[in-house]
C-alpha cells in the first residue's frame, strides 16, 4: 500500500471511530456541561493517542530505513535493511539495498586498485633505493676505504668514522627497502616473513613473540600480502601507541578451517580512539580478500587485532618455501 493511502486510511479509521461514538450515547449541550466537557476531552485525547500510535506503526519501516542510511558504513559491509510490506517504502528499501550493493562493490574495486597501485609504487621505490642510492653509497664506502688506506694518520680516524656513518646509512636504506617491499614474503613465505617482522619490532622495551601453528592451509599470494601488511600495521600500532611490554603474534586455524592472525598486546588498550588511516587501511585490505577484521580489547586487556580468512578461499597446495 502506498504511503499516501496508508496515512489516509489510518486517519480515516480514527475519524470514523469518533463519528460512530457521536452516533452513540454521547450528547453535547450548549453551553457545554462540565461532565460533557470532560468526556469530550477524554475522547479527543484517546483519538490523538490512537492516531499517534497508528502513525508510528505505519511509519516504522521508514524509520528503520533512515537508521540504516545513517549508520551505513562501507568498511563494514553486508548489513541490509529487511524489506517489509509492499508499496513505496518497500521499494525505497530495495533501492537503498541495491545502491549499497553497488557502492560496496565499487568501493572494494577502487580500494583494490589503490592498494595494488600502492604496492607497485612501494616496489619501485624499494628497487630504486636499493639500486640507485644503495649502489652510490657502496661506491662511496669503497672510495672512503681507498682514501683512508693512503691518508696520513691524523685524517685516517676521521675517514674511518665517515666510513662507519656511511655503512650505517646503507644499512638503514636496506632496512627501509625491505620494509617497503616484503621480498621475504615472496622468497620465504608468510611464516618466515611474519617471524622476521616480529624480530624487527622486538626491542629491549617490547618483546614480540610469534606462535605459528604448523600445517596451516596455504593462502594465495594476495591474501598472504594482506596478512603481512595487517600484521605490520598492528605491530606498528602496538609499538607506537600501546605502551605494551609484550606483543604476541599468532597464526592459527579458525574453528571453520580457515586461517586466523592475532596480534595481541598488553598495553593501555585502544579505547574510544577514532580510527585513523592505519586502521582504515587494514579494513580495506581485509575487504579485498573477503577476510573479517576485528579490532578491540584482548582477552586479558590491551588491544587485539584479529583477521580471519575463511577456509574456502585458501588453497591446499604443498607449502613450498615455508620454513
Ligand atoms: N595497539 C594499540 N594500543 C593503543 N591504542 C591504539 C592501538 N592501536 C591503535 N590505537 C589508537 O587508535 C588510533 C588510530 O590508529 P591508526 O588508525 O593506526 O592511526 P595512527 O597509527 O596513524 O594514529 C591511534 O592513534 C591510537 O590512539
Ligand atoms: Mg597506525
Amino acid at each position: 500500500m502506498s504511503l499516501y493511502w496508508r496515512i489516509f486510511l489510518l486517519n480515516a479509521a480514527v475519524l470514523i471511530a469518533a463519528a460512530l461514538l457521536l452516533l452513540g450515547p454521547v450528547t453535547v449541550s450548549t453551553p457545554v456541561l462540565f461532565a460533557e466537557a470532560l468526556i469530550l476531552l477524554a475522547g479527543l485525547a484517546a483519538m490523538l493517542i490512537t492516531n499517534a500510535v497508528l502513525l508510528r506503526i505505519g511509519l516504522a519501516p521508514l524509520q528503520r530505513l533512515t537508521r540504516a542510511m545513517a549508520t551505513a558504513d562501507l568498511l563494514r559491509p553486508g548489513h541490509r535493511t529487511a524489506v517489509t510490506g509492499t508499496g513505496e517504502i518497500a521499494e525505497l528499501t530495495r533501492t537503498f539495498n541495491a545502491m549499497l550493493d553497488r557502492l560496496e562493490a565499487e568501493r572494494t574495486a577502487s580500494a583494490g586498485r589503490v592498494l595494488s597501485g600502492q604496492e607497485a609504487e612501494r616496489r619501485r621505490i624499494a628497487q630504486e633505493l636499493h639500486d640507485e642510492v644503495g649502489q652510490t653509497l657502496t661506491a662511496v664506502l669503497l672510495q672512503l676505504k681507498h682514501t683512508a688506506d693512503h691518508a696520513p694518520e691524523p685524517v685516517r680516524a676521521d675517514l674511518h668514522q665517515a666510513q662507519e656513518t656511511t655503512r650505517a646509512g646503507l644499512d638503514e636504506i636496506r632496512r627501509i627497502a625491505r620494509r617497503l617491499r616484503p621480498g621475504v614474503l615472496e622468497e620465504l613465505g608468510l611464516h618466515s616473513a611474519l617471524r622476521a617482522l616480529a624480530a624487527e619490532f622486538s626491542t629491549s622495551r617490547l618483546g614480540v613473540t610469534t606462535h605459528i601453528t604448523p600445517g596451516l592451509p596455504q593462502l594465495d599470494p594476495a591474501t598472504e600480502l594482506v596478512f603481512y601488511r595487517i600484521a605490520q600495521e598492528a605491530l606498528t600500532n602496538s609499538a607506537r601507541h600501546s605502551g605494551a611490554r609484550t606483543v604476541e603474534l599468532h597464526l592459527r586455524t579458525t574453528p571453520g578451517g580457515g586461517v586466523r592472525l592475532l596480534v595481541r598486546d598488553d598495553g593501555r588498550g585502544i579505547g574510544p580512539a577514532p580510527e585513523g588511516a592505519g586502521i582504515r587501511g587494514m579494513r580495506e585490505r581485509a575487504l579485498l580478500v573477503g577476510a573479517e577484521l576485528r579490532i578491540g580489547p584482548g582477552p586479558a586487556g590491551g588491544t587485539q587485532v584479529r583477521l580471519d580468512v575463511a577456509g574456502s578461499t585458501t588453497e591446499h597446495r604443498p607449502r613450498e618455501g615455508a620454513r
